[in-house]
């Protein structure tokens, strides 16, 4: 009997090779060749524990050893070749290095499946994707708390329904943004807390009869513990879910953001400027600067939603253990790894305030329009809630208040005036309870500072918020 199976890579079991299309359909090395490094790093893993037990010799160790780094190598250089007749990454790589170092790489997968391989794969890929996303939300909120501190005191339109509502600070609504931030943050990393357990040892379904060390992977690895149920191990991916459930609600803030950002750059806002370089013209409208990078970030948000439908339809009717359907994982992992990754570093770098130096403008960057924010906000009576509570407090119920308030605002409506603009005497009119002290809460600056409690607009507590979430990036 000869072991030489040409006509088919699996075994003496198959009587024809894989039908052409077939083999296309089913390959996923043009893909997942992307947890390439991985791959080798929990091989390099297994075959230390195999050695150590006595499973492999320490001499096939050395040889797996130095041929798995040298494909790394190769892999890194640009010069290894993937090929698609050996379906998968995990295949290539095991193919080479037996190539490379002869019946050691054939003793590499004793004790193992692709089954429990992959899974280890994927979760070692997505553990580091999750600390490069963390590490890249931390540095938009460094950004953002700049912008908080340098405009603690700008006042804006604070918006209801989209219609002017009351004032509040532009470092108040950038710290709107910190905290969704925090909290998506707060879910990366629970994700991760979540996946970090190794599931090699699983082997395809049921485990191994290899005397095997689990613990001794797993802290190579660096994961918190082993799978507990072989059977759990090799088919949930449901830290593949959580993830892009993380994921989905990050763009969904960020997706928010850009709708803000999208009105404010608009001429008719006119609230911010957005760095040309962020920017694009129109092929026919020469006036026209587009706010392409936000536009584009909210229209991805919608590939990131659809991938997390697309694992969650994966997942729902696959019986235990393993099935082919999982290999449907990588493409909207990756996807959402590569959208997160690139729309938080560009968020970051277009938030950023020009760079001065010597009085001018060496780094253009995004700025903040201050007079247009003000005009805004003293057109849209913003501070009526503030005659309002004014009149609560010197003894009037809130309900007549509210009713005094709508007259007045009736009143400076017809004649084109803001609140502050009325004179004493004509807010008299309303209620003899006003008093020249009146102007003090009319006064945008009076409003703000009077919302002086934790999580209120007051410049004063924007600074602090500022210092204290410093603290907590520190
Ligand atoms: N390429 C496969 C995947 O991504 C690897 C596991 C294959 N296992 C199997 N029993 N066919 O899921």
């Amino acid at each position: 009997m000869s072991l030489n199976n040409d006509a088919n890579k699996w075994s003496g079991r198959f009587s024809e090779p894989v039908a052409e299309l077939v083999k296309k359909y089913t390959a996923s090395v043009s893909f997942d060749y992307l947890l390439a490094e991985f791959d080798i790093q929990g091989s390099l893993a297994h075959a230390k524990m195999l050695a150590h037990q006595g499973i492999i010799s320490k001499q096939d160790y050395a040889d797996i050893q130095k041929g798995l780094q040298e494909i790394l190598q190769d892999i890194q250089s640009g010069q290894f070749v993937w090929d698609i007749d050996l379906e998968d990454v995990h295949l290539n790589i095991e193919k080479r290095l037996t190539e490379k170092i002869g019946d050691a790489g054939k003793r590499l997968h004793t004790g193992r499946s692709r089954n429990d391989q992959v899974a280890t794969d994927v979760r070692l890929w997505l553990r580091s994707v999750a600390d490069g996303v963390i590490a890249k939300i931390r540095q938009l909120q460094t950004v953002l708390l700049d912008l908080a501190e340098q405009h603690s005191d700008t006042i804006m339109p604070g918006f209801t329904h989209l219609q002017v509502a009351q004032p509040v600070t532009f470092g108040h609504h950038m710290l709107a943004y910190f905290e969704m931030l925090q909290r998506d943050a707060g879910r990366f990393a629970d994700v991760r807390k979540r996946l970090n357990y190794l599931p090699l040892g699983a082997a395809a379904l049921a485990g191994t009869s290899y005397p095997i060390d689990r613990e001794m992977v797993a802290k190579e690895l660096g994961f918190d513990g082993v799978c507990e149920n072989s059977l759990d191990a090799v088919s949930d991916r449901d830290f593949a879910i959580e993830f892009s459930a993380a994921a989905a609600v990050l763009m969904m803030h960020l997706s928010r953001f850009s709708e803000e950002l999208i009105l404010w750059s608009s001429p008719r806002f006119a609230f911010v400027d957005i760095a040309d370089r962020f920017c694009t013209g129109s092929s026919i409208m020469p006036q026209k600067k587009n706010p392409d990078v936000p536009e584009l970030v909210r229209g991805k948000t919608g590939r990131v939603f659809g991938h997390l439908i697309a694992l969650l339809t994966l997942m729902k009717a696959q019986p235990l253990a393993y099935n082919k359907d999982n290999q449907e994982d990588k493409e909207p992992l990756f996807d959402n790894a590569q959208t997160l990754l690139a729309t938080l570093e560009i968020y970051a770098d277009m938030l950023r305030p020009p760079v001065v130096e010597n009085g001018k403008v060496v780094r253009t960057g995004f700025t903040v329009k201050q007079d247009n924010m003000r005009r805004a906000v003293l057109q849209g009576f913003a501070t009526a809630t503030d005659l309002a509570d004014y009149l609560v407090k010197k003894g009037m119920p809130f309900r007549d208040a509210h009713e005094v308030v709508a007259l007045a605002v009736r009143h400076a409506e017809d004649k084109g005036l803001d609140l502050a603009d009325l004179s004493l005497s004509e807010l008299k009119t309303f209620s003899a309870m006003i008093e020249q002290d009146v102007y003090d809460v009319l006064k945008l600056e009076g409003s703000v500072a009077s919302r002086a409690h934790i999580g209120g607009t007051a410049p004063a507590q924007v600074k602090a918020a500022v210092t204290r979430a410093r603290k907590l990036l520190a």
